[in-house]
């Protein structure tokens, strides 16, 4: 069926190419990191609020007509979602979709690596913010280190590559590991990414309450000279996967990659931005760390067109903030982390 309001390509107000949806598919989550959620008493959305994995294909299929090329699949924890494979077959199934990939704390991945790989997954990024399992325990307060090892090793196994680790820095919790990890890019051909701790309060708050573990923040350019003070320069590297936001270098003839997401320090951070966000019920959010939202959900729910959708996305993308102004004191207050996605 035709159009009838003209297909405006996916430029926001700031000439930035919007190509790129990152889908949370579900709030639910098998573990508690300290910076994400708080240990007990976190109120999920309802079942019936959330987003039938139809009417997500349906606003991917939407968005692909008019320039979406990339979809990554975010919870909570997706692989908690049932019949997350069948989405993936729709997505990759979606005329315009070149590339589906997914982050997950890799609990889950031993069981379905394969299949979602047949089903059309490309790669996965894994969350990983220690090699120590204590530690690891300690972190994420339910997790098991060498359940996550077997689900990295599930993913190589199924071919789904390149495996990026991401690693929040946090100082008191895991910034005495850093060279550790950092090192493990020398025999391992996955990426190691670097990312600055996100001011989402709340969570940072119950943390100081609940455990005895506060994460401070560690900017990238320590990070940085930490790994470079033990075990030499780094060279500036090149990647072609992804195009998000991390600056990649390579330890001298090391497999792997070691890169850094830094959204507070680094001053042109969101210039280049290139995502919106879809969260689990059902509104987009064009920045991460800005509150703004526009509901598609009463839209799909009141019997909406696809003219009606894509004039919701347009209005999503037109909402777009030049940045996320938090050094201006902007903070996200409305949702938690794994109500967004990351
Ligand atoms: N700051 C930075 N990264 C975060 N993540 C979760 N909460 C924060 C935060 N406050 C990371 C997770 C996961 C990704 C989706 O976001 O570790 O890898
Ligand atoms: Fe779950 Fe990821 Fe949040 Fe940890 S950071 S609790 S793995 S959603």
């Amino acid at each position: 069926m035709a159009s009838s309001i003209p297909v405006r390509p996916l430029i926001d107000p700031f000439q930035r190419s919007i190509s790129y949806l990152r889908v949370s598919v579900t709030d639910r989550c098998n573990l508690r990191c300290v910076y994400c959620m708080p240990e007990q008493g976190v109120p999920f959305v309802p079942h019936q609020e959330i987003l039938t994995l139809e009417e997500i294909a349906r606003i991917i299929r939407v968005a692909a007509g008019m320039g979406l090329r990339r979809v990554r699949l975010t919870g909570g924890e997706p692989l908690v979602r049932k019949g997350i494979v069948n989405l993936v077959r729709w997505i990759g199934q979606t005329p315009g979709i070149e590339d589906i990939s997914l982050t997950t704390n890799a609990m889950l991945l031993p069981s379905c690596a394969h299949e979602l790989a047949t089903a059309g997954l490309r790669r996965v990024n894994v969350s990983l913010d220690t090699l120590r399992p204590e530690r690891f325990r300690q972190i994420t307060r339910r997790g098991d280190l060498p359940a996550v090892m077997a689900g990295i090793a599930a993913a190589r196994a199924a071919g789904l590559s390149p495996v990026k680790l991401n690693v929040v820095v946090m100082r008191q919790v895991n910034d005495d590991e850093i060279v550790e990890i950092a090192r493990t890019t020398q025999g391992e051909d996955w990426q190691v990414r670097f990312i600055e701790l996100m001011p989402f309060m709340e969570e940072q708050e119950t943390c100081i309450r609940d455990t005895s573990l506060v994460p401070g923040f560690v900017p990238s350019q320590e990070v940085k000279r930490q790994i470079e003070g033990a075990l030499g320069p780094l060279e500036p590297a090149e990647t072609n996967t992804g195009g998000g936001p991390a600056r990649y270098y390579r330890l001298p003839g090391a497999r792997g990659l070691i890169g850094f997401i830094s959204p507070l320090s680094e001053a042109q951070f969101c210039a280049t931005c290139n995502r919106m966000r879809l969260t689990a019920d059902g509104k987009i959010r064009p920045c991460l760390l800005t509150d703004q939202e526009v509901d598609m959900k009463q839209t799909l729910r009141q019997g909406g067109s696809d003219d009606d959708l894509r004039q919701r996305i347009l209005a999503a993308l037109d909402s777009k903030p030049d940045a996320h102004h938090l050094g201006d004191g902007n903070r996200p207050r409305q949702r938690r982390m794994a109500q967004i996605g990351g």
